[in-house]
């Protein structure tokens, strides 16, 4: 299957997808969003892939929601209605294979909630990531709000979230955000030797062993996201 906005390579068990809108950071445009959910919808039931690696085209790994869209106007409701159509990140939260998120570089806004949609985060040494909706004048309404705090606390997800300020990869490191930081022309090599790794293992333990980690901890993150929405005008 081919995609306007994503290059999708399969190798060794490993499906790389790779958001390709360089031009733009690679912004979640209605396309991007689009090509994204037929994604993660196929390959869950590709049995021959055992492991996802998400990253992104050119300098960025996504630079969060595409701004130029949204200076056409809607309705809110039509808005959100139109998100939730598109949302890929259920078939994200859906897919048995563990995610690891490849940042090659920015991951703002939806960019930084997508790496966390991930299972495994590892950075380049030039990756900033930030949570900066609030900049804007809106909340990380994809996720961010639930699993920040998850992956870092309490404290200091609400010191980012509330600021909106953008943290290098080593910060990112030292927070817990990524598992690893690596110098940015060896973050591919990285990424396939954990790959290979986890996929050289027995693959019903990985997958279960997926399955039982994200289903214990997310089991209330559905609820608290539809509780958020409905305090939306
Ligand atoms: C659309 C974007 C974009 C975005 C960058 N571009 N971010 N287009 N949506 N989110 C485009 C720019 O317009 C520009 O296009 C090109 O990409 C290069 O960007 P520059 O700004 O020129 O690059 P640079 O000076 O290096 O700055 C990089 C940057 C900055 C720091 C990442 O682009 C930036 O702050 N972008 C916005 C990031 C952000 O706030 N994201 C959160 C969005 S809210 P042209 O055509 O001019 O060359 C969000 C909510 C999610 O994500 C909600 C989920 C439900």
């Amino acid at each position: 299957m081919t995609y306007e906005t994503l290059l999708v390579e399969r190798r060794d068990h490993v499906a790389y997808v790779t958001l390709n809108r360089p031009a733009a950071l690679n912004a979640l445009s209605t396309n991007l969003r689009q090509d994204l959910k037929q994604f993660f919808t196929t390959i869950q039931a590709a049995q021959d892939v055992r492991l996802i690696v998400v990253t992104g085209a050119g300098r960025a790994f996504c630079a969060g929601a595409d701004i130029k869209e949204w200076t056409e106007p809607a309705s809110i409701v039509e808005d959100r209605e139109a998100r939730g159509r598109l949302d890929f990140r259920e078939a994200m939260r859906r897919c048995p294979q563990p995610i690891i998120a490849a940042i090659n570089g920015y991951a703002l806004g939806g960019g930084c909630e997508l790496a966390m949609g991930c299972d495994l985060r590892l950075a380049s040494d030039r990756a900033q990531l930030g949570l900066t909706e609030v900049t804007l004048g809106i909340i990380p309404g994809g996720g961010g709000t639930q699993w920040l705090p998850r992956l870092i606390g309490r404290g200091k997800a609400l010191e980012l979230i509330l600021t909106g300020r953008r943290i290098e990869a080593q910060e990112a490191l030292r927070l817990g955000l990524v598992e690893q930081v690596v110098p940015h022309e060896h973050l591919m090599q990285a990424v396939e030797e954990l790959a290979q790794t986890i996929t050289s293992r027995a693959p019903l333990a990985v997958k279960y062993a997926k399955e039982a980690i994200v289903r214990g901890l997310d089991n209330t993150s559905g609820v608290a996201l539809v509780e958020v929405f409905d305090l939306d005008p």
